[in-house]
């Protein structure tokens, strides 16, 4: 697959049957990635993907009108949580994997929070190990696990909790030579900085 020909945008209302067609694929394949199911969505009809898409920010990976991949954005609900957003439902079509079509949403997801938010979080299933090796090198980190977090035919899933800090990014931009050697850790509840040297203030 040529890569330069995968463009990324935003979906509009007018992608529903696109959204649906791969939203559906997603459930089927890899129901354990996904907080829905195939079966809650399977019966929806094309109006309920339509307002999906008018009152959601979902993004595509299109080669031609082909769409290979899709991963949301949400801005938290609540005056005291809208400072944080949530990356979820990241699908890309078997035949596309491997290629960066992942990546290239989740940066085009990064660029479209970074005004809106100051975090991205997200969660990914124990045992995905791909998700999380893409979300590690995109600057996410892991702060937490969720114990039984999904229930799906009687078995329990255990969900790794995931954040970047976007503020953290515009920080090193600004801040880029004095801060040589800092470097990201999780305390287990919160993301920090630990500055390796005195002089790096
Ligand atoms: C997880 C998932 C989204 C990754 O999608 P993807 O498009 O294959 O991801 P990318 O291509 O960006 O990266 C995947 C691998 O390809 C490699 N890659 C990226 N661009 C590449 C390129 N141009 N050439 C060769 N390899 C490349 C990456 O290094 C990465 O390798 P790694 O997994 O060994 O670290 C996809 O496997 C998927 O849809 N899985 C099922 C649903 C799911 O798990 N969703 C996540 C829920 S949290």
């Amino acid at each position: 697959m040529d890569v330069a020909d995968i463009h990324i945008r935003q979906l509009t209302p007018g992608d529903a049957a696109s959204y649906r067609g791969i939203r559906l694929a997603g459930l089927k394949q890899n129901p354990e990635a996904f907080g829905s199911t195939f079966e809650a969505e399977f019966t929806k009809p094309l109006a309920w993907f339509f307002d999906r898409l008018s009152s959601s920010q979902i993004f595509g990976a299109f080669r031609g009108t082909e769409i290979l991949g899709i991963a949301g954005f949400a801005v938290r609900g609540g005056e005291k949580e809208a400072h944080k957003g949530l990356l979820w439902g990241m699908y890309v079509r078997p035949n596309a994997r491997g290629t960066g079509v992942a990546r290239r949403l989740i940066e085009a997801i990064i660029a479209f929070a970074r005004t809106r938010v100051e975090l991205i979080q997200l969660s990914v299933v124990v045992g995905n190990e791909q998700a999380r090796r893409l979300y590690a090198r995109l600057g996410f980190v892991e702060y937490g696990v969720e114990k039984n977090s999904l229930k799906y035919d009687g078995k329990y899933y255990d969900e790794i909790l995931m954040a970047k800090e976007l503020a953290l990014d515009a920080d090193r931009d600004e801040v880029c030579v004095p801060c040589a050697g800092a470097e990201l850790y999780s305390d287990g509840s919160s993301i920090s900085i630990a500055l390796a040297s005195p002089s790096a203030g």
